[in-house]
């Protein structure tokens, strides 16, 4: 039996608006109104399962998944309110009422004159760099997104990545691991000079670095750099209700501010940003890029109309907009957010006191398992947290995914294969889909695997595309 979820608060706010002050156990802050049952298999019956999908979990079907935690992007649960939005979606195909009510609630949060509906948050970053970036261009960002990253790439620039240098310490309990190392922005800045940097960004929170926080600290200290040599500012905004919550929670003079204002004051400081609907708005599609230059947002829409739709859509049908509009009001409520970071930290404080290894400190939308030390024995290239993917499904029915060097370790251009700097398995948490208990499955699942670490073996890769293996890859064991 596992202790329960208060055990672990470090940082329950006594009296907090609706709990009594007595009171310290956090719990999902919603009641279940529609269940979809998970289909149980079994061991033996995984075994074949996920060697029929050449053991990518990317092949499996999700129907033979019993927790699901691929990825937290447009698996979120909707509330009735959503539910009920969408019947009201307006389809005019040109200035419908759905629109506006989108508009609208972006502009009050983000607070940017601009906005430009888009189909998810890639088609944002690809029409952003579409206008922005040219071939020999450098886009600097704490780290890149891997479609931030290709659709920087695709229009010719360079992506650099200039994280602090806390985030290579997987065990650091540093709050903000996401922070840009400032003083290498500077410095980039200064040796390439203002017009090869069309654009600076700020990931947040730091999905590829572990879906660490970036402070507000950071974030003003960037637009200076940016604003001092005339470069605009832009946030990749996936999960700013995350990142912005964690700034209420960690960083000195916020403990009382409003985490919507929170969220207000950073996109303050920013000229732009790109979001991702499927992250921070609980969308099961949806995405939007905006900014204050009026003449950039109309070059924007012009490839908008030609790849997206009319700009009054963008790719997303009303009754979608409607459904963000509700989902980003839903998003900033702090009952969810306490719980959010709460549940997250849960697992990972459970996992850090089993001594599994995992990344510290618990980031806002997945877990990360450092399947390098988990599974020592396993060199890079037998690709450690594949196997892992692998010995969880075949545990419990559990997918997650391999952020190592599958992933990164091949060189597009010469084939050649070398570690990637971590070999991680991130366990990414869908939005309001899973309870405590299946938590508490997952605790137990990692428990068993890590008992029998020592008698798991490295794979290999069987088959893979040039680009973007990950996806499609087959592999064998060694
Ligand atoms: N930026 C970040 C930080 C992301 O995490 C993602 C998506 C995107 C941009 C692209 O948004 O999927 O709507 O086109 N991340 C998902 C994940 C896919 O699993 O982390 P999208």
């Amino acid at each position: 039996m596992l202790p329960r979820l208060a055990v672990d608060l470090r940082i329950a706010r006594a009296g907090h608006a609706g709990y009594s002050h007595k009171m310290k156990t956090v719990i999902e802050p919603f009641r279940i109104k529609t269940v979809e049952p998970i289909k149980f298999t079994h061991r033996v019956e995984r075994k074949t399962l996920i060697r029929e999908a050449h053991y990518n979990p990317f092949l499996l079907r999700a129907e033979d998944v019993i927790i699901d935690l691929l990825t937290d992007s447009g698996t979120s649960a909707m509330s009735s309110e959503a539910w009920g939005a969408m019947m009201r979606g307006d389809e005019s195909y040109a200035g419908a009422r759905s629109w506006y009510r989108f508009r609208d609630t972006v502009k009050d949060i983000f607070g940017f004159e601009q906005v430009i509906p888009t189909h998810q948050g890639r088609a944002a970053e690809h029409i952003l760099f579409s206008v922005m970036v040219r071939p020999g261009s450098i886009v600097p960002n704490n780290t890149h997104f891997d479609t931030t990253r290709a659709n920087v790439e695709f229009v010719g620039g360079t992506p650099v990545d200039l994280v602090c240098a806390e985030a290579d310490d997987l065990d650091s309990d540093h709050p903000f691991k996401g922070n840009m190392d400032t003083a290498a922005l500077e410095k980039l800045v200064a040796d390439i000079g203002p017009d090869n940097i069309p654009v600076i960004m700020v990931t947040v929170t730091n999905n590829s670095g572990g879906g660490q926080p970036v402070s507000m600290a950071n974030v003003r200290e960037i637009s200076r750099i940016a604003r001092a040599a005339s470069i605009p500012f832009y946030i990749d905004a996936c999960r700013f209700a995350e990142n912005s919550h964690f700034i209420k929670q960690r960083e000195p003079g916020y403990e009382n501010t409003p985490t919507i204002d929170i969220a207000r004051e950073m996109f303050s400081y920013a000229d732009g940003c790109t979001m991702s609907a499927k992250k921070d708005a609980f969308g099961n599609i949806g995405g939007f890029l905006c900014t204050n230059d009026a003449e950039l947002a109309q070059q924007e829409r012009n490839i908008l109309i030609l790849t997206e739709g009319f700009p009054t859509y963008g790719g997303l049908a009303g009754r979608d907009l409607e459904a963000i509009a509700v989902g980003l009001r839903e998003i900033l409520d702090e009952h969810y957010l306490d719980y959010r970071l709460f549940s997250n930290a849960y697992v990972v404080n459970h996992l850090r006191e089993a001594s599994i290894p995992v990344m510290a400190p618990a980031g806002g939308h997945a877990v990360y398992l450092d399947a390098r030390r988990f599974l020592p024995h396993i060199e890079p290239l037998q690709f450690p947290g594949q196997a892992l993917a692998v010995e969880l499904y075949i545990e419990a029915g559990i997918r997650a995914v391999e952020i190592g060097t599958v992933m990164f370790g091949a060189d597009p251009k010469t084939g050649e294969e070398h570690p990637a700097r971590l070999d991680l398995l991130r366990l990414a948490i869908p939005r309001r889909v899973y309870t405590q208990s299946h938590m508490d499955y997952v605790l137990e699942a990692i428990g068993l695997v890590w008992e029998r670490r020592e008698s798991i073996r490295g794979m290999k890769i069987v088959r893979a595309p040039k680009y973007l293996r990950h996806f499609t890859a087959e592999f064998d064991w060694v």
